[in-house]
Parts: structure tokens; sequence; C-alpha cells
């Protein structure tokens, strides 16, 4: 259930932009002294905050850490100070953290063990710990396909009908869920699970991969070849495997922040979101510490003409994004089905100052008059006015929290600057940078710091929102239903 609590405002202590606040100058007989530095504008200055909180908390600011915690303190202070009603929106989720690398470990006739190469054994997140010594039973690998197919192996309870309890079992990638194929596995009594890859194109090598929920026991990943040997030798007489994943794993609780006008009424309510949290791995200052940024600056700079009420905007910033969208869910699974359709649009900023960018616009394909479109087209044309390239995609963006509302129906539209991908020949011309390389190299890494940004983009994008947020609030009749106005 999600609790609702109203934020009490407190002074924040202790971290550089309470310091770097603007300075009144007001009196005459002052001492002479060097001018004070102009506090900083625009939407990287929650950057600099952003970074000193993660700096300040074990480099991160994940879902479920201290960290994420400090930033959405950030965020509500300053969104409250603003004038917004702001409330956290409570919700528990699988945290999971890994402590030292996962051990393989192949028991040899002879005693001796044989330790798997560090690189490729890899921990699924939500993996249970332990540590194990077992003896390995394969789970319908059906190796025999040349080139490989895909396989079902652990899919269905009945790949498990020969499986020895107590054993850890070597299931392949395909098909099904991870956690399908794990639920299966520990339902038949597996104390470890293996999966080997598929062994199709682009599944051939080390991965890393999810389960959407706790599992009791470890779960690692290795190559299709690696897999091909174990389940080769575990199919031709009986070896034994040690496999130890040692981590942090259980339910935690986090929060969305959520900040709205007050009024706006019953008529018809723009959401512009972002998510808050990073991953463990660094301090999420593209990801997505700018998009954060830029919808914060966005509400800050709109609070004046947002607060005479004429229309209704919720500006959200999801937790635990990174843990599989998981407080953009929360809050549109709470949703009755009225406060539903009364989403005109949903616009989500994910990743707007990647350093090798593009500029993605994304959004539905209609050319109607309805918010969405509406939305769409601003953006656009507040980068064309600027004589600044864009690429427009059409549909939803899978992998963030625009998701979580396209699922249930509400049109949504979205601001990106690229993640992991490599940048086109054709993107390097429209968009400077460098062919060949990532839009973010440091994307979900821990150099995914303040200098991982180009301030130019962010700023564009920001002041491509708060473009489109006037125009969709503001037009005669406003966005009075979905589809038209
Ligand atoms: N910010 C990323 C993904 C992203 C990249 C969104 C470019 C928009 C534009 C996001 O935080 C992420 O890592 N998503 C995961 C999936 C998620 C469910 C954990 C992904 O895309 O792999
Ligand atoms: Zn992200």
């Amino acid at each position: 259930m999600i609790a609702a609590v109203l934020l009490a405002v407190s002074a924040p202590s202790g971290l550089t932009w309470s310091q770097s606040r603007a300075q009144t100058t007001a009196g005459t007989a002052r001492p002479i002294r060097p001018p004070e530095p102009a506090a900083e504008a625009g939407a990287f200055r929650h950057l600099r905050v952003l970074q000193d909180i993660a700096s300040a908390n074990e480099g991160n600011r994940a879902a479920g850490t201290p960290g994420y915690d400090r930033s959405a303190e950030y965020v509500s202070e300053q969104l409250a100070k603003a004038g917004y009603q702001v409330r956290f929106e409570e919700f528990e989720f699988p945290f999971f953290q890994e402590r030292s690398p996962p051990v393989l470990a192949v028991h040899a006739a002879d005693g001796s063990q044989q330790p798997a190469s560090a690189g490729a054994v890899r921990t699924l997140a939500n993996s249970g710990a332990g540590d194990v010594t077992a003896r390995l039973s394969a789970v319908n690998l059906k190796l025999d396909a040349e080139p490989p197919a895909a396989s079902a192996s652990g899919c269905e309870a009945g790949d498990f009908k020969d499986f020895e309890r107590g054993a850890v079992a070597l299931i392949r990638r395909g098909t099904c869920q991870f956690q399908t194929k794990v639920e299966n596995a520990v339902a038949a009594g597996a104390v470890g699970v293996i999966i080997m890859n598929e062994g199709t194109d682009g599944r051939k090598d080390a991965f890393s991969g999810q389960l959407s929920k706790l599992v009791p026991v470890p779960v690692i990943g290795i190559p299709y070849a690696f897999g091909r040997t174990l389940g080769a030798d575990a199919q031709t007489g009986s070896i034994t495997v040690h496999l130890a994943v040692d981590a942090v794993a259980g339910k935690r609780p986090s929060r969305n922040v959520i900040a709205e006008t007050a009024g706006g009424g019953d008529g018809p309510l723009i959401v512009v979101g972002a998510h808050l949290d990073s991953v463990l791995e660094g301090p999420g200052i593209n990801d997505n510490g700018s998009g954060t940024a830029a919808v914060l600056e966005a509400a800050l700079q709109l609070a004046p003409e947002l607060a005479q009420g004429r229309r209704h905007v919720r500006f959200a910033f999801w937790g635990a994004e990174e843990r599989g969208l998981i407080g953009s869910r929360r809050h549109v699974d709470a949703l009755s089905e009225e406060e539903r359709r009364r989403i005109a649009v949903y616009i989500n900023l994910d990743m707007v100052g990647s350093p090798n960018f593009t500029r993605y616009v994304q959004g539905p394909a209609t050319t109607d008059d309805g918010p969405a479109a509406l939305a769409r087209r601003e953006l656009a044309a507040e980068f064309r006015e600027h004589g600044l390239n864009i690429e427009e995609r059409t549909g939803t963006r899978f992998g963030s929290d625009d998701s979580s509302f396209s699922q249930k129906g509400i049109p949504t539209v979205g601001l990106y600057t690229g993640a992991g991908g490599m940048k086109s020949e054709k993107q390097a011309s429209l968009f400077g940078g460098t062919a060949g390389r990532p839009f973010d190299p440091c994307y979900h890494q821990a150099c995914d710091a303040i200098d991982n940004i180009d301030r130019g983009v962010l700023e564009q994008n920001a002041r491509a929102l708060v473009r489109t947020l006037k125009a969709v609030t503001t037009l005669p009749g406003g966005p009075e239903r979905r589809n038209a106005l």
C-alpha cells in the first residue's frame, strides 16, 4: 500500500547548495570585499548537489541507500520552498547488493577444485545469498542443435522431472523469464542455479541478468561455451560444483517524491517525471541526475505561473527505477480509473546530458491537437528554432518510466540524449561528437559523475521542457481531452 506523507520542510545542513544560495546585498556602509560569485543558474546547479550527496554517501544514490534518501530530501525541499504541495509516496522493493564477486568452482575427481575465471561468472540481481557444494544436474539443455537454436530449458515444471533434490541446476537462457526458470528449479529442490547463455547470436558471452523478485538460492550466469562443457560433463558422469554468492538481499522501503500545484480541480492533469535513483555502481549524474535536474529546474521556474492554478501539473521523481521501474509502477497502480483517465500526457526525462549526445524527442505518432502530440511538437519546435537538430521517434522507450504509463494507456512523450548505445555516422553528422563511441561511456558506472555531462544539451532540454509545459498548460481551453483540444 502506498502511504502519502506530507513533507515537513527542514533546513538542510552542510550541503554546498545551501551555502551557494544568492546573497543579498542590502545596506550602504559595508566593507569593500570581493564580489560573491553569482549563484549558478539553470539545471546544472542541481547536479552539483546530487554529486555532493553521492560523494558523501559511498559514491551512489541508489534506492534503499542514504544517497537516495538525501536526494529525495533535496528535491522535496526545493519544491516545497517554491510553494508546491509535496508528498512522499512510500513503497517497498527488493534490495540487492553484492559484497564480493561470485564463486564457481568445479570439483575434479582427485578432489581438487577448478575455479571458473572471474569474468565468466556473474550474479543475477535478486539472487539469494549462499554458499553451496552439490552435484550439478542439467535441465533439458538440448545442446545438440548446430547452430544453437533458441532454448526453453527450465520454463516448465516438467523439465525437472529427473532432477535430483539438493542438486545445483544447470539451466539454459531463453524463451521464458529467468524468474520462471529459477522458481521452477527451487520448487524441484535446487540449492543453487547456474544459467548458461543461450548460444544464439548476441547471447554467447557472460551476461548480467535480473530476477524480478528475490529468490532463496544463489543464481549466477555463465557464457554459453562454459555451460556446454559443464553440461556435457554433467550428462556423462557425476560432477560436483561449489557455488557462492555473497550479497545483502531483502525488502527495503523507498519513496517517490510528488509535487503538485494546488489548483487544477478535477480537470486534466499533466504529469512530468524523471527517475531520481542511480545504480549502486555510481553517482548517476547523467542517469538520471540530468533528468531530475531538468524537471526540478522546470518546476522551480514555472512555480509562480502554475500557482495561479489554471492547470494542474504533477512533478514526479521516481524511486527504484533501476530496480525495474518500481516507483512509477506503484504510482500508476495506485491511481483510480478516474485519476488515470485524467492524465492527459506523461512527459519523461531520462538521461538528458549525455556527453556524446543525440537529441531524441519521443512521442505519439498522431498529429492531432491532443496534449501529447502538442507536447511533442512544442519540444521539437523549441530545438529547431534554436537551430538544434533532433531525432523524432514514435512510441514509448521501454526501459524507462514512460512504459509504466503507456502500459496503462496513458500517452507519453520523452526526452533522451542516449545511454550505452553507439553513435552512428549519421548521428555524428547531425549532433557532432564521435561516431562509433557510446552516447554515454559511463552509463551505469562509477564515472557517471559531474564531468560526465554536456551542460549545453542539458540546459537545452530543460528549456524545451519549460516551453512545452507553458504551452500545454496555457492554451485556451487547456488539455480538456486526451485526443483533442
Ligand atoms: N536510463 C536508463 C535507460 C534509458 C536509456 C532510458 C536511454 C532512456 C533513454 C534506465 O535507467 C535503465 O537503465 N533502464 C534499464 C531497464 C530498467 C527496467 C532497469 C535498461 O534500459 O536496461
Ligand atoms: Zn535511467
